[in-house]
């Protein structure tokens, strides 16, 4: 669609959402891109049902048309499916895929440094509107975009299609990326790994790029920007964005009652003078940093859990559900924590030494991180490949 096209609402809308774009990336939209929002809208990508608010409730498009396109442009995600596709009625509502936030969507555009010519490969389709962008950029026939969710990989290469873009949509999963058209010059995922997949590498050229968001089972933080070399490794640093929907095939579902703890389990007690929420609060760097140095453990908060004289409680578990470990807060000391810890291995005191350490280095947030990925494994490191992270566990 051009701009002449476009509807006089929509034009607003689109100028007061790059508005709201460069203020949150605090820097210009490059003219490519700026080009690209105008001449592959949003709207021509969203679908005719999203789901607002914490609820999730729906929107229907026909029914609440400035709802939706308020939605729409607003500088933030859109919902647009729920449950992986599956109608639960009036059940708990997952998102489980959205048009991204805008303003990541161009932060990411421009880390991914993409030209005419260069060939690129989107790992999570969506709605299609990322690959349509690239798709404007990049030129006809340099986009390939691997969707795991066959019925929104067919709606998005109607919309492509429909909007002019040359895309070729592959059903699939992107984990295993897409061998038939590489090697790409850019991989980008716009759904978050734990472990960046090896085809990935394997298909990405010499000097190309890999830009994922990341996250640990501790939390979902972080943009991991790689570049490949000739021995076929990928290295390069995180930065303090994005919360992405995680990769289908990655996911764990893992509840503490159903899952981990059971009641014949005789956990050890002791005492810890680290508040549980330093690692588990608002400062997310210090998160990330748990994350990256315990790489197989998450944590989830009870309050109230019916126990005389405790207020809250922090669980601590392994993703194999073999070790856990219950941080009790009374609702008054500030001071020393109750500690109970069950399994082969100690959580919590792998929480504190992982805790000192980042303390002891200065308390580096996630953009003095980075991660190489070899034929052996990945390896997380601080500064520089040759300062690895200690590993818990
Ligand atoms: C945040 S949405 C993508 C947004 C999209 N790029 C857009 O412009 O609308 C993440 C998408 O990743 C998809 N996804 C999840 N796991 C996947 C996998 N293993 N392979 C490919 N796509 C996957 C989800 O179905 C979802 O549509």
């Amino acid at each position: 669609m051009k701009t002449t096209d476009l509807a006089a609402a929509e034009r607003i809308a689109i100028r007061e959402l790059l508005g709201a774009v460069n203020d949150e990336m605090e820097a210009s939209v490059a003219p490519e891109w700026e080009r690209a929002a105008w001449d592959v809208p949003r709207a021509a990508f969203v679908a005719e049902r999203i789901y607002l608010g914490d609820e999730l409730e729906p929107c229907d498009r026909a029914n609440a048309p400035e709802a939706w396109l308020r939605a729409v442009y607003a500088n933030d995600s859109v919902v647009t499916q729920v449950n992986d596709g599956a109608d639960l009625g009036d059940g708990d509502r997952r998102a489980s895929s959205s048009a991204s936030a805008p303003s990541i969507v161009f932060r990411m555009l421009h880390m991914l440094d993409v030209r005419a010519g260069l060939k690129v490969l989107e790992i999570g389709t969506g709605t299609g509107w990322n690959a349509g962008l690239l798709n404007h950029v990049a030129g006809p026939g340099n986009v390939t975009t691997v969707e795991v969710d066959s019925k929104l990989a067919a709606e998005a290469a109607k919309r492509l299609r429909r909007e002019g873009g040359a895309a070729h949509v592959v059903t699939g999963d992107g984990a295993e990326g897409y061998a038939a058209n590489a090697p790409y010059d850019r991989l980008v995922s716009t759904c978050s790994v734990r472990s960046v997949p090896r085809p990935w590498v394997d298909q990405v050229k010499a000097g190309g790029v890999i830009l994922t968001p990341w996250e640990s089972p501790w939390i979902c933080y972080g943009l991991l920007r790689m570049t490949v070399d000739d021995m076929g490794c990928a290295s390069g640093p995180f930065s303090p964005y994005s919360a992405f929907m995680l990769m289908r095939n990655q996911r764990t579902d893992l509840r503490i009652f159903r899952d981990v703890v059971r009641d014949d389990h005789q956990p050890d007690e002791s005492t810890t003078s680290l508040p549980p929420w330093r690692v588990t609060g608002d400062d997310l760097a210090a998160q990330f940093a748990m994350g990256l140095q315990l790489r197989d453990v998450w944590w989830t908060r009870q309050d109230d859990p019916d126990v005389d004289g405790v207020a809250s409680r922090l669980w601590v578990a392994t993703t194999d559900a073999t070790s856990w470990a219950a941080i009790d807060w009374d609702g008054e000391s500030d001071d020393r924590w109750t500690v109970w810890q069950h399994g082969p291995r100690r959580l919590w005191n792998e929480v504190e030494a992982a805790h000192a350490w980042w303390v002891l280095h200065d308390r580096p947030g996630p953009e003095r991180f980075g991660l190489t990925v070899t034929a052996k494994g990945e390896s997380a490191w601080l500064e520089t490949p040759d300062r690895p992270v200690p590993a818990a566990g």
